[in-house]
């Protein structure tokens, strides 16, 4: 009989939030009170992976998981985790460390080349989102950052100019080759929606979504610090490069259409011919996905999940044997569908099920992941919640 999580388990998990746990920290690191609190939610994509860097649409949605900062101005930087060791003093200008403190001082350097960063702050960190799980918590930690500091600073930034501080520090200071989904979405997400975003043309629409969304995560961690990520945006990079000898005008992948793959895959040499057939085909379901959403439709919207996680499984290969898994289980088990959302190579899944009989599915696929694992996986359920915010500082 498989353990069905029971609601009063689920609502554990964060009771005091990511900008409570932050502040407290915060006390108990510096000995005084910040002055500035803000969080940021982590995401999950609905539909639209590694179409976001070739031009294509995204379907994020905010999640409820957040990361909040608390901080005050100070004499040089220094910043705290809640789950990382010890206060880190750092020099802004010093190279970077390879830790997650890079993902601050790259928000520090793209807010000075603004002019909207303090002279100096003591910062501290907390959230509960999981990390490495395909869940951007990076991004919320960057916009979440680039909001306090920014007030720090005096400056009342727009969600779009924060989203951009954000990606600008993780692409160009911490040198991931990221598209700007994460941090549209951690900026820009609505309560009760998903996002359209169409990155070459920068338009966002809201999409409702209504109800649950579940995730299962993998336990199979990744670290963006480049690695497979930034292997594929070369490749895609590669065939753009090829696709223009035939088509001289292409901007973006995503602009080809499928009637172009034949061509595709006279011209170009594999590896790169399923990598543009995940993009283009990618970028056809994530439009095909907000318009079914838009109308309801949910059982389409999950056989197009299912299709994306083929897509990912076969031609861009970036799923793992854990998230294949879970997906096909969660088809056997009654969900609308599951997809592996997030970079890849671990992570999480998505899961989308009938309200009346999510539990019971979600349950059943752990159960079927544990027979092969010998682990439950983590499991949890969310609503699309809300981008960045200011926090107001408890007394
Ligand atoms: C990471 C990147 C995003 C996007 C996804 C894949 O999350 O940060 O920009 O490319 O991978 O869809």
């Amino acid at each position: 009989m498989p353990h069905i999580p029971s609601q009063e388990k689920r609502s554990t998990v964060g009771r005091l939030s990511p900008a409570r746990l932050a502040t407290s920290l915060f006390t108990t690191s510096f000995a005084t009170r910040p002055t500035v609190a803000a969080s940021a939610p982590g995401r999950v994509n609905l539909l639209g992976e590694h179409t976001d860097y070739n031009g294509g649409p995204v379907l994020p949605v905010a999640i409820e998981r957040r990361t909040g900062i608390a901080a005050r101005v100070a004499n040089g930087w220094s910043f705290v985790s809640a789950t990382e060791d010890g206060v880190h003093q750092l020099d802004i200008d010093a190279p970077m460390r390879r830790t997650w403190t890079d993902y601050l001082v790259g928000v520090v350097r793209e807010l000075r080349a603004l002019r909207a960063a303090p002279p100096g702050a003591e910062v501290a960190v907390a959230t509960n989102l999981p990390i490495g799980a395909g869940l951007s918590s990076s991004a919320a930690l960057t916009v979440a950052a680039a909001k306090a500091l920014s007030l720090l600073a005096g400056k009342r930034l727009s969600p779009a100019a924060l989203a951009e501080i954000a990606f600008r520090a993780e692409y160009h200071q911490v040198g991931v080759r990221c598209g700007r989904m994460d941090q549209t979405i951690a900026a820009h997400g609505q309560r009760g929606s998903a996002l359209l975003f169409e990155t070459a043309a920068g338009t966002l629409q809201t999409v409702p979504l209504p109800g649950r969304l579940w995730i299962l995560e993998t336990g199979v961690s990744h670290r963006l610090t480049g690695g497979a990520l930034n292997d594929r945006r070369r490749e895609c990079e590669e065939a753009l490069a090829f696709c223009r000898e035939w088509r001289p005008g292409l901007a973006y992948l995503s602009q080809l259409t499928p009637d172009d793959l034949p061509e595709v895959e006279r011209r170009l040499a594999p590896p790169l011919v399923p990598r543009v057939r995940h993009v283009v085909t990618e970028t056809a379901r994530t439009r095909r996905a907000a318009e079914v959403l838009a109308a309801g439709d949910l059982v389409t919207l999950g056989r197009l999940l299912v299709q994306g996680h083929e897509s990912l499984r076969v031609d861009y290969q970036s799923t793992v044997p854990e998230a294949d898994l879970l997906v096909t289980s969660a088809r056997e088990h009654g969900a609308y569908g599951a997809r592996l959302t997030g970079a890849g190579w671990g992570g999480a899944v998505v899961l989308l099920a009938p309200p009346e009989r999510e539990a019971r599915t979600v349950a059943e696929v752990g159960s079927d992941f544990q027979k092969q694992y010998g682990r439950m996986p983590v499991t949890w359920s969310t609503r699309a919640s809300r981008g960045v915010r200011r926090e107001t500082l408890a007394d």
